[in-house]
């Protein structure tokens, strides 16, 4: 069942998700090669308890941390650990933030130092497929038009998109209905209506879009061991068009 939020609890969620928007510009400035993705994520926890949020992650279905941190060939759902981060590596950090009882989700990729062409077109080909999909979550369009505009620009650029994760909706749960696949038909789908809040957070590979979990039963990698990258919003379907909750401002 599709649960459809009024204004003020968009309102509510976009509180929620300033936090969180904020937060990852705050990582965006510190992820530099020696720091461990342990250090961020202690980090995170420490910035939103103090501001009276809640990672939200940490606990769900007994995931032990606050962030995912997917480094290099891992595509989700990475455990932060005590080792630290290379010139030249990839990383996606995700977080989900409570706030006053409502939620918002966003990940976003980061290169660490100076990193490779090929890593740079990788996480500029993959925002750009989030916010194609973005453009297409307007009341009247169906769930097929966001998965299939993001597939075409992923496609056409050499790399695939990840099938095992999906976008979801959110709002008091982490994950409500609808499924949003980042594949699909156009003019498939649950048909879009105001009031819906949803993630877009297509997971994007550089070789084949298959995966394989690690021993810890989270962990997501690429089973030919190339680099995937991952961006994610919160976007409310309004009469306006998406609104996007988790928007950093000027990060495109
Ligand atoms: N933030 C993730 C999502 O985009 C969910 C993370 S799973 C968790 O749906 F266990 F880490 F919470
Ligand atoms: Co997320």
């Amino acid at each position: 069942m599709i649960i459809i939020k009024t204004p003020d609890e968009i309102e509510k969620m976009k509180k929620a998700g300033e936090i969180l928007a904020n937060l990852h510009k705050e990582i965006g400035k510190i992820i530099k090669p020696g720091i461990t993705t342990m250090e961020i994520d202690r980090y995170v926890e420490d910035y939103l308890i103090s501001r009276g949020a809640y990672p939200e992650q940490k606990g769900y279905h007994g995931y032990p941390y606050a962030t995912c941190a997917s480094i290099n060939d891992e595509i989700c759902h990475g455990f932060p650990r005590e080792e630290k981060l290379r010139e030249g590596d990839i990383l996606a950090i995700d977080m989900v933030v409570r706030f006053d009882g409502w939620l918002a989700d966003s990940a976003w990729s980061y290169g660490v130092g100076e990193i490779s062409e090929d890593a740079k077109k990788l996480l500029d080909i993959t925002r750009q497929s989030l916010y194609l999909g973005i453009e297409q979550a307007v009341v009247g369009n169906r769930l097929g038009d966001i998965g299939n505009a993001i597939q075409k620009h992923v496609e056409s650029n050499g790399f695939s998109v990840v099938r095992d994760f999906v976008g979801h909706g959110i709002g008091k749960d982490m994950h409500e209905d609808p499924q949003v696949p980042h594949y699909g038909k156009a003019g498939r789908g649950v048909r879009l209506v105001e009031g819906m809040v949803i993630t877009i957070e297509p997971m994007v590979n550089a070789g084949v879009y298959n995966m394989k979990l690690d021993d810890n039963k989270w962990t997501a990698r690429t089973t030919d061991g190339k680099l995937s990258a991952q961006y994610e919003h919160t976007i409310a379907i309004t009469k306006d068009g998406p609104l996007i909750l988790t928007d950093q401002g000027e990060e495109r």
